[in-house]
């Protein structure tokens, strides 16, 4: 199997591509990632000099590199995680999201259409990575499943329900071997600190602001990134094509009580009074178009393909915080932007 992942050097990509690159050493891997300003290639150094890994960079949303690429690598299979994913960025400048998202999707469904009609028996799969999101909110009660209409609500999760439709267009038109999944909030080591829970860490550690949305009254179903990039893993191999999966932690938090807890565990960590870290809570305006509430129904993946999350919210937030607090250097290269400059003194001299 030559295996092409897409977006492997964002945050939930390292992890797959870490764990297929691991686990299956008779796949070849290529990591397929633009460097956006969320790609980040120190989060594959352990795995980077494996002989069944490679780093391809390259833009999906440039059709011809993408149809060259495909041709040239005759790829097996897609996991397809490449995207702008941050729904703050996606209100400030929505066509990004369109081109990557949408026009990317769309630039890798023409590719692997081609190998899938070059020969059939061949190109087995193309998995799409999707969200949650494209469901739209939820009131106090209920649950999202797989066959929940879909009704986004900010640029980001139109412009993923967009290429969700896309995937199933392909599937239905051109036969093309498909699978989706759709996921709740990931959290856990290399996310990038502008989303909620790293960038509360790096705040409180740095006794910053914590800056809190509205009331903080909005509800998300949290994931640890590992057990996501296991139940990919799980679809990936075990689902019917063509199929969709929910994934998620059956896990809801309020924001604000998610962030007491992270006070909570970073005062004993490092050593504060007990309540300090909650005095830096600070409710800032609102996110426009704010979805009210998550909650993922994920009984379809365990029922039919055996996956459950490995650890609790508590233990998988100990997890993270200690990650945080021990690579404080992969931090402040994030935080000051220098990580740019790996992927220059690495790989741009091989
Ligand atoms: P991320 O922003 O951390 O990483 C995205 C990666 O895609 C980066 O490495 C970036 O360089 C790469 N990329 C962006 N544009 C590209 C382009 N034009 N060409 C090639 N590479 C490009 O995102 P993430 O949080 O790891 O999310 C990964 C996927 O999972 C996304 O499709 C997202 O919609 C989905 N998802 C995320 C979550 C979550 O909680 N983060 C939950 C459910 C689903
Ligand atoms: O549900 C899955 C989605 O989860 C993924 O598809 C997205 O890619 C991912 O970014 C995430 O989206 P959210 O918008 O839910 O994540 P974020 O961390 O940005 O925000 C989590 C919640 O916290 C949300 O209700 C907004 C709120 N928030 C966020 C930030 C950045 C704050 O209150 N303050 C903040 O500073």
């Amino acid at each position: 199997m030559k295996v092409l992942i897409t977006g492997g050097a964002g945050f939930i990509g390292s992890h797959v591509v870490r764990l297929f690159v691991n686990k299956y050493p008779n796949y070849t891997i290529h990591n397929l990632d633009n460097l956006t300003y969320a790609g980040n290639l120190a989060n594959l150094t352990d795995i980077e000099k494996k002989p069944n890994y490679k780093f391809v960079k390259g833009d999906i949303v440039d059709a011809a590199f993408i149809s060259e690429l495909f041709t040239k690598e005759n790829y097996n299979a897609v996991v397809h995680l490449a995207a702008e994913s941050h729904v703050d960025r996606s209100i400030t400048n929505p066509l990004e999201f369109v081109m990557t998202n949408v026009i990317g999707t769309v630039n890798l469904l023409n590719a692997a259409k081609e190998l899938y009609k070059k020969d059939a028996t061949s190109f087995k799969k193309f998995y799409h990575v999707s969200t949650d999101e494209v469901y739209g909110a939820l009131g106090d009660t209920g649950m999202f499943t797989e066959e929940t209409s879909y009704d986004p609500h900010s640029p980001y999760s139109a412009s993923k329900a967009s290429s969700d439709h896309f995937v199933r267009a392909y599937h239905d038109t051109y036969g093309l071997p498909i699978v989706i999944s759709n996921c709740s909030n990931n959290y856990g080591p290399n996310h990038f600190p502008e989303k909620l829970i790293p960038l509360c860490i790096n705040n409180i550690k740095n006794n910053k602001p914590l800056p809190i949305y509205g009331k903080g009254e909005n509800v998300r179903d949290w994931l640890f990134v590992e057990d996501h990039a296991t139940a990919i893993d799980t679809i990936f191999h075990k689902a019917k094509l063509g199929s969709t999966y929910n994934i998620g932690g059956h896990n809801e938090w309020t924001n604000i009580d998610v962030i007491r807890l992270l006070c909570r565990i970073m005062d004993k960590k490092l050593n504060r009074e007990t309540g300090a870290n909650e005095k830096l809570i600070t409710f800032v305006k609102d996110r426009a178009g704010h979805d009210l509430r998550y909650a993922i129904d994920a009984s379809k993946l365990k029922n039919d393909l055996g996956w459950v999350p490995s650890v609790t919210f508590e233990q998988g937030l100990d997890l993270t915080v200690d990650w945080y607090l021990h690579n404080e250097e992969w931090l402040s290269n994030v935080t000051s932007g220098n990580y740019t400059h790996y992927y220059e003194e690495q790989y741009a001299k091989r």
